[in-house]
């Protein structure tokens, strides 16, 4: 264990006191945390091979540490402190990714066994990643993302590398896919995360209101405005603002967020002094924020300063091999909120789940699940817990095509339709042909006809569920743009 680093969460002096002469004796580097809140503080900080957390602490306990901990780097190997006989925590530690246990009192040696385990399981698994020739780490959550899809796993890669800087950032994605998670998560990341972080949604706001809420405004500014007041820009300072639903932003109030971008400064609203910022801007926005552009609705200069780094967020339906994942985050997190902490999902449910096409996204995947939680009355959550909008939904979204006045071109749409239901059909199986048939209810030979017809390149699927074939990683992955 030569020179292997060492957390150590506890908030007895004497626990802390024994671990370190233990531990140093063995060559290894310690750090002493005295809370919680200290152990993630260091945790973040610096890296370390393992982390020994004492599970009863005031402030944020053991668990909610780990918690933090795993969060900031999961393959750091946490080994649980607890005492005697209250091994009622330990399932629930695992469940948290808990490398290990030591009972308290406990053997030196145990000790040293564990946390030479621990240590070794880093080094094989650093060893891997080196494998891999530096490739992104295959984290299935990014603070409080989740998501194992290409498509995700490119996001989190992105907002890694994009996050410390002070670039302004640009989140696209429909409603519900996690864009204000990702302006967190992007906040969280940065040297400014000990600093406000301050939402602002651009659209549920009359102009005038918002105006004086991003820049504040001097007494008698207009009427009512009795005293002075400091804008959200002057509150965010040093910190980051996120500017949600950037595209309904009127443009009067454009001209003056393009002026905060490019010099940092602003004046509040009747004010004459200028006011110096230091601010990172993020922006969302759930429309074609180019669309608006060529619209006249948004001005173009200002649409290049954010458009510098692009987050694309994909709609569930386009990565579903991340329901599962995200489910069972959700069933847990309701589970425990709600005292079903021993809530399982049937495998009919969770298919019923897959193949839903999920207009709301991440967010009415979770309701879902919620609301199945709270209804659940036995150990399980199957199909009928599910509600009637996701059960009975086609398997395949039919597309909507009504005749125009001037009619339209009717063999070009059905071949159009045909090559869209089979694209779908062959990303719901899998790309597996077989099954694909089974749900367009033809024989494998009519489909093997059709998809020769219509020109379609069936993929074949990949071992990790890889993209569909609908819509592969390349035209969707988050851009970096000049
Ligand atoms: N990748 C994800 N992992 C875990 N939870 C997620 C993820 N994406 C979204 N969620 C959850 O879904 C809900 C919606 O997320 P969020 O509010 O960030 O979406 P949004 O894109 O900002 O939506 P809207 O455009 O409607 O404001 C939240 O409860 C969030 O926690
Ligand atoms: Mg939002």
């Amino acid at each position: 264990m030569q020179d292997a680093s060492i957390l150590v969460v506890d908030d007895e002096e004497i626990m802390r006191e024994i671990l370190e002469s233990l531990l140093v004796r063995e060559g290894c580097r310690v750090r002493l945390a005295c809370s919680g809140e200290e152990g993630v503080a260091a945790a973040r900080s610096e890296s370390f091979d393992a982390a020994i957390v004492d599970v009863m602490m005031p402030g944020i306990d053991g668990l909610e540490t780990l918690g933090e901990i795993r969060r900031l780097d999961d393959r750091l190997p946490v080994i649980m402190l607890t005492a005697y006989g209250t091994s009622g925590n330990t399932r629930e530690a695992f469940k948290r990714g808990a490398f290990d246990f030591i009972e308290k009192p406990f053997k030196h040696d145990d000790v040293l066994t564990v946390v030479r385990n621990a240590v070794s399981q880093r080094q094989r698994a650093s060893e891997r990643l080196d494998l891999r020739r530096g490739g992104p780490a295959r984290a299935q959550r990014f603070h409080d993302l989740i998501g194992r899809s290409p498509r995700m796993q490119a996001v989190f890669d992105l907002v890694a590398r994009a996050a410390p800087s002070r670039t302004t950032i640009l989140i696209h994605g429909e409603s519900g896919t996690g864009k204000e998670l990702v302006a967190r998560a992007i906040h969280q990341n940065s040297p400014r995360s000990d600093r406000p972080f301050i939402p602002v949604n651009s659209g549920s706001l009359p102009p005038d209101l918002l105006e004086s809420n991003l820049f504040g405004h001097v007494k008698g500014a207009f009427t009512g405005a009795v005293a002075p007041k400091k804008g959200l820009f002057e509150l965010a300072d040093r910190g980051s603002i996120f500017l949600d639903e950037i595209g309904t932003v009127p443009l009067d109030t454009q001209a003056k967020l393009l002026r905060v971008i490019q010099e940092r400064e602003f004046m509040r609203l009747g004010g004459v002094d200028t006011i110096k910022v230091d601010v990172r801007i993020i922006a969302a926005t759930n429309v074609d924020l180019k669309r608006l552009v060529d619209d006249g609705a948004f001005r173009e200069d200002l649409f290049y300063r954010l458009n510098v780094i692009v987050v694309d967020l994909p709609p569930l339906r386009e990565r579903r091999e991340d329901v599962p994942l995200l489910a069972h985050s959700f069933l847990e997190k309701y589970g425990r909120q709600n005292d079903k902490a021993e809530l399982e999902l049937t495998a009919d449910a969770l298919a019923l789940l897959r193949r839903y096409h999920w207009p709301g996204n991440v967010r009415e995947l979770e309701n879902v699940i919620e609301r199945a939680v709270v209804l659940a009355s036995g150990p399980e959550i199957g199909t009928n817990l599910i509600p009637d909008t996701v059960r009975d939904a086609p398997v395949l979204e039919l597309p909507n095509v009504d005749l125009p006045p001037d009619g339209l071109p009717f063999k070009k749409v059905v071949e159009g339709v045909e090559a869209r239901l089979i694209t779908q059909a062959l990303e719901a199986a899998g790309g597996v042909q077989k099954r694909a048939a089974e749900l367009l209810q033809v024989k494998p030979s009519t489909l093997n006809e059709m998809i020769k017809r219509s020109g379609i390149r069936p993929r074949r699927k990949r071992s990790s569920g890889g993209p569909s074939p609908l819509h592969g990683t390349a035209g969707g992955r988050p851009t970096r743009r000049p």
